[in-house]
């Protein structure tokens, strides 16, 4: 493993590897058991876009690493003046260890990895969140004790959240059902990929979706980029919330995800939220054991 770009680029052995490295720099960091796997490297941050998980669980987990997070703003970078990319790459390359991007276009991020030399982290894309979801199958392992005979259920926009779990789960071994807007469906690469596991499936029908769920997850209807749609979603994914009444299809011991920011009463409810606030605070801060573990995977 060279760059994390996006889950279709690595097999489950590899996810499997992380979590299990994951797990165990969770356990040191709990016990005060010193990790400097980085010692004296740089990992340069990208922000196209806000953060408030990623950038802190980066920027923390590199100290607790004993390396340098650099935070850099879109806004002080030539980048954010049109200098390419390409050459951004090449440059940052001379000087750091690391780059972690959040951006817009899957490509950009891609193409940081192709003309530069140093390891690449997609810190999310449009396309995809592979950092949240290796932190989501962290703590579905960690509430459920395995993947194998699971059911991952998404309901909701077909975003980079869906893109990504979509793949993550159905790699490591769990059932998928997505319940999606028909006009929202996740990235047809993705579909192409998922239709070869005869343990997944797509409908237009949450509650069809939920049967039987051990994990519901969801996210916003308006993603970073489409605020200017937000009236227009609202009324696209109205029906397409984790209530009470979709708790009722899934398992009595089903767990709920969120990867935040959430908004209450659109694709959650504040009820359905806060029974659920242990999992889901346990997913944030598995962001950051998932990331070092993906940090000292790359850079080490
Ligand atoms: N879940 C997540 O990526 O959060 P931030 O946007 O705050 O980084
Ligand atoms: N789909 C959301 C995820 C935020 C972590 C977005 O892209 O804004």
């Amino acid at each position: 493993m060279k760059h994390l770009l996006k889950m279709l680029d690595l097999s489950k052995e590899e996810i499997i590897d992380i979590l299990n490295l994951a797990d165990q720099l969770k356990y040191e960091l709990k016990h005060g058991i010193p990790h400097p796997h980085l010692k004296g490297k740089t990992l340069g941050m990208i922000f196209q876009k806000a953060s408030t998980r990623t950038r802190v669980s980066f920027e923390t987990g590199m100290h607790q690493l004993g390396g340098y997070p650099l935070f850099l703003s879109s806004n002080d970078l030539q980048i954010g003046r049109g200098e390419p990319v390409q050459d951004t790459a090449r440059v940052l390359s001379r000087y750091i260890d690391g780059i972690m991007i959040r951006t817009f276009e899957q490509k950009e991020v891609e193409d940081l990895a192709a003309f530069g030399n140093i390891p690449v982290i997609n810190g999310l894309t449009d396309f995809s969140h592979p950092c949240q979801v290796l932190a989501d199958l962290m703590t579905i392992r960690e509430f459920k004790g395995r993947f194998e005979g699971l059911k991952m259920c998404y309901i909701g926009d077909g975003n980079n959240m869906a893109n990504s779990l979509i793949v993550g789960c159905l790699k490591v071994g769990m059932a998928v059902t997505v319940a999606c807007p028909d006009d929202y469906q996740p990235d047809s690469e993705v579909l192409e990929f998922a239709k070869d596991y005869p343990d997944f499936s797509i409908t237009n029908k949450p509650a069809e979706a939920a049967t039987n769920a051990d994990v519901l997850i969801t996210d916003v209807w308006a993603s970073m980029g489409q605020e200017k749609e937000a009236e227009k979603r609202r009324i696209a994914f109205a029906g397409y919330q984790i209530n009470d009444d979709i708790m009722k299809s899934a398992k009595p011991d089903a767990i709920v995800l969120h990867c935040l920011p959430a908004h209450r009463e659109e694709e959650i409810t504040t009820a359905v939220f806060e029974e659920h606030a242990n999992e889901i605070f346990e997913e944030a801060e598995n962001r950051l054991h998932a990331q070092k573990a993906v940090l000292v995977k790359l850079m080490a």
